[in-house]
Order: C-alpha cells, then structure tokens, then sequence
C-alpha cells in the first residue's frame, strides 16, 4: 500500500502534534507544509523531514501528488481551508472547533457530502484510550442509560494570548476552545442524542491577568496579551432530546486553587469518571464499588492520543472508511456551542426545533 501524502496548513503550536504522530506513522509522508509565516514553515518542515513547503495556498490545493490535509491554523481559516480542500478532492483533519459559527459548520457539511472524502474533526480526546476503554463499557450497557453528565476545565491562569483571545478569528473563549472537548466527549459517550435546549452565562471579569508570574500555560505561537475580547468563564446546562441533560464549565481564568479537569458520567445502572483518572462506579451484593480499571494512562495522555487521532485518519483515508469523529458530529457541537453563546447574549434559554 501506498503512503498516504499529507500536508500540515498552520505550523504553530498544536501542528507538532500532527507532524509528530505523522512522521511517527508508517502509512503516512509528511508530504508539504504551509503557513503565511514561511520561516516558521521551514523550520517546522525541517525538524519534521517534510519534502515541500509551500508558499501559498493555491499551490497546495492544487499539488497532483497531495492526498490529505490537516488544518491546523486560526479557527476563523477553518471553513473556507476546509471546503476548499474537500473541493480539490483532498481528505481533511481539520482542528477543533470544526468552524466559527454552526452556520459555517453546515456549509462544510455540505462540501463534505459532495466530496465523498474523509472527514474528520480533531475531537482528540474521542481517540483517548481511558475514553475508548470507557466506551466499552458504555456500549456493553454496563451504565445503563445514561442521563446526566457534569464536565469542568477550568484554568487558572491560561489564556494563551495572541488569535485565541480575538473573537474575530477564533469565534469565543474557553468554551469553542476547552468547552468543545469535554462536551464532545461526554455527548459521544452519551451516545450523541439531539440537543433540545441550551442555557448559558459568559462572563469577562479579570481579562487575560498576563501580570501573573512564575506560572507556565499554553500559548499560541504569535503569543500577544494587548488584546483581550473574549470571555474567560462559560457556564452551561445542556438538554438532550431523551432527557439526559449535562452541566460544564470552563474558564481561561478563574480565581480557583488548582486548574481542574473533571468529566462525569452518571447511569442507570452505573456511573464513570473519565477525567481526572478513569474509574467505574457500580453496585453489586446491595454494595457499592468503585472500580479501577489497570490501564497505563488512565488519564487523557496528549501525545498518545494524537498519534491515536493521526493513525485514525490516516487509516481512514487509505481504506476510505467514515472517520469515528465525522464532520456531522462537528456540526452538532457547533449548534451546542453557539446556543449556549447565544443564550448567555441574550439571558434566555435558547430551545430548537427537533
Ligand atoms: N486538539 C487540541 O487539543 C488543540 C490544542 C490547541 C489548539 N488546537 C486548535 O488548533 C488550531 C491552531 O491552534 P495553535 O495553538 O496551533 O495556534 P498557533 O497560533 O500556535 O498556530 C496557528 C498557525 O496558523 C498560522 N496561520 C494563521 N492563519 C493562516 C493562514 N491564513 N494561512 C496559513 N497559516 C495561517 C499561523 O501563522 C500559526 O503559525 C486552532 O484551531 C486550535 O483551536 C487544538
């Protein structure tokens, strides 16, 4: 079989690891890279033995030898790098959040379903193994019917700065950039029902607080704090078309002890924490018990899972099978996401038509 071509658009933080799960993979060629800084480009098609770097965009699009792409630039790039790409006939990783706006999402749905490609949405923790372990579980009906979940990640200190904290180019806050994971992953592992109805509250009340010392958090590449226009808590209480509801929260900054990463699963018959340790809560013998499951990382392993993310793609794309993170999921996200923005605008509970 034949390696699949691939280039990385966006070589900031996040692209080394794609690049490095790619190189790592024996079915995949780093075959371009691409970013409007070409030095950074060079750099990074150096460090990871890419054969093309790029100069602009309809060059990559339009490269014969390319197979697959994974976007991995400013959220305000990903619609229109995605249907383009699905338009050239390329397959397309596109980082989370899928786009800006669920409007934007629909229209690469829509590019999507024309392609016939592979598409997947960077839902990373979905390829996490305590997430795939849990699933298991899950799908064996060993929690019952799950109907409630609860989601935290709150940092303390942890806006990282530059496009992120721009409303214009990354779409919000620690919601569309945290929130999107742990709801993604408690709705897959929910087993995806409709929302019905979305509360929400943002808050802006202590800014990007860049004059806090001696603590490290992740920044973009072009890391600037002169700008700050986005929230930095969310809060929301999601409802499902079957009952089930679930309560997160997330925050780029919040006078809290510790960052804290909590995701809760609760059942009939039983109930599960994926983060921060995987563990399993059951009942046997009018007894409760706790279950430990022997795994190496029963917590969300970041390059483990990337390479996880990478191989599923790149599987994907080689046997042309749907990818388990497809772009309708990234749209539903997206409904989710803009709902609870829109809630928190407008101070009502936002309720869709099913
Ligand atoms: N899955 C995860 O856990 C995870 C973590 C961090 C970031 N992300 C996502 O990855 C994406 C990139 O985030 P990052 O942290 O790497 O940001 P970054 O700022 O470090 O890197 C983004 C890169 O994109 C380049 N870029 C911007 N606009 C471009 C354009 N029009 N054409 C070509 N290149 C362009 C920038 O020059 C930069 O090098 C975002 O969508 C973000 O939400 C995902």
């Amino acid at each position: 079989m034949s390696k699949l071509n691939v280039c990385v658009i966006g070589t900031g933080s996040i692209s080394d690891f794609h690049l490095g799960s790619y190189q790592k993979n024996k079915d995949a060629q780093i075959y371009g890279v691409f970013d409007v800084s070409e030095e950074r480009a060079k750099a990074k098609a150096e460090q990871f033995g890419a054969k093309v770097v790029f100069s602009n965009l309809e060059d990559v699009f339009n490269d014969p030898e390319l197979q697959a792409v994974s976007i991995c630039t400013w959220n305000n790039t990903h619609a229109e790098f995605a249907i383009r790409a699905l338009e050239s006939g390329l397959h397309v990783l596109v980082e989370k959040p899928l786009a800006m706006t669920y409007e934007e999402s629909l229209k690469i749905q829509e590019a999507a379903k024309k392609a016939n490609k592979v598409f997947q949405v960077g839902f990373v923790r979905r390829f996490a193994t305590n997430t795939n372990v849990l699933k298991r579980f899950v799908d064996a009906g060993k929690l019952g019917d799950i109907y409630y979940a609860k989601a935290t990640c709150t940092r303390r200190v942890g806006n990282p700065g530059g496009w992120f904290a721009d409303v214009e180019k990354s779409g919000g806050g620690p919601l569309i950039d945290l929130g999107v994971h742990i709801i993604d992953v408690c709705w897959y592992l929910m087993g995806k029902p409709r929302v019905k109805k979305v509360t929400g509250h943002t808050y802006k009340q202590l800014g990007n607080r860049s004059n806090i010392e001696n603590l490290s958090f992740y920044k973009a590449a072009d890391y600037d704090a002169s700008k700050n226009t986005v929230e930095d808590l969310a809060n929301a209480l999601i409802t499902f078309e079957n009952g089930a509801s679930l309560m997160v929260d997330v925050s780029f900054t919040l006078h809290t002890a510790k960052d804290e990463i909590s995701v809760k699963l609760f059942g009939t018959k039983g109930g599960a924490e994926l983060e921060p340790e995987l563990k399993i809560v059951t009942e046997e013998f009018n007894t409760v018990l706790n279950v430990h499951p022997q795994i190496n990382d029963l917590t969300f392993n970041f390059v483990e899972s990337f390479q996880q993310e990478i191989n599923g793609f790149v599987n994907a794309c080689l046997e042309n099978k749907e990818s388990i993170a497809p772009v309708e999921d990234g749209v539903e996200i997206m409904k989710i996401l803009e709902g609870i923005y829109l809630s928190a605008k407008e101070g009502r509970e936002i309720v869709y038509e099913l």
